[in-house]
């Protein structure tokens, strides 16, 4: 099974970015201990990071024929952008959402996800462990 796991905007300043909300582990390290996960589950993971909307949609687009699933993290994104719920619902194959922190309990406009509504599902408040917990969600959901 390959997975491609979608960062969204400003998530390339893990570690730096508040990081008593999103905490102290770089991208770099994110995407390694996603990758671990991987391994263990026996899925090949690919991890990009996008800060604009349309370069997220167009990996959605390509995602379409070259991965079997995908777990995204649009940050902001998630609150407002129909464009990217769009392109989840228009490509065939599952995607999960996953958020570090818990966007249910913050501020009101981010207790919407608007994105989620297009993915199968959608792990939030867990750290790096809501990327994991989304991959072992896919993974569990092709062996069906
Ligand atoms: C986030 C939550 C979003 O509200 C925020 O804009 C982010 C990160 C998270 O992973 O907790 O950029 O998606």
């Amino acid at each position: 099974m390959r997975v491609l796991v979608i960062h969204g905007p400003n998530l390339n300043l893990l570690g730096e970015r508040e990081p008593e909300i999103y905490g102290r582990s770089t991208l770099a390290e994110l995407n390694e201990h996603i990758a671990a996960a991987a391994r263990e589950l026996g899925v090949s993971v690919e991890c990009i990071q996008h800060n604009g909307e349309g370069e997220i949609i167009d990996a959605i687009h390509q995602a379409w024929t070259s991965y079997d699933g995908i777990v995204i993290n649009p940050g902001a994104y998630s609150h407002y952008s129909y464009a990217i719920a769009d392109a989840i619902s228009s490509v065939k194959i599952p995607v999960v959402e996953a958020h570090l922190s818990n966007i249910a309990g913050r501020e009101a406009h981010r207790r919407v996800s608007v994105t989620a509504a297009s993915c199968i599902g959608s792990v939030s408040g867990f750290g790096p462990e809501s990327y994991v917990l989304a991959l072992r969600a896919l993974a569990k959901k092709a062996e069906k």
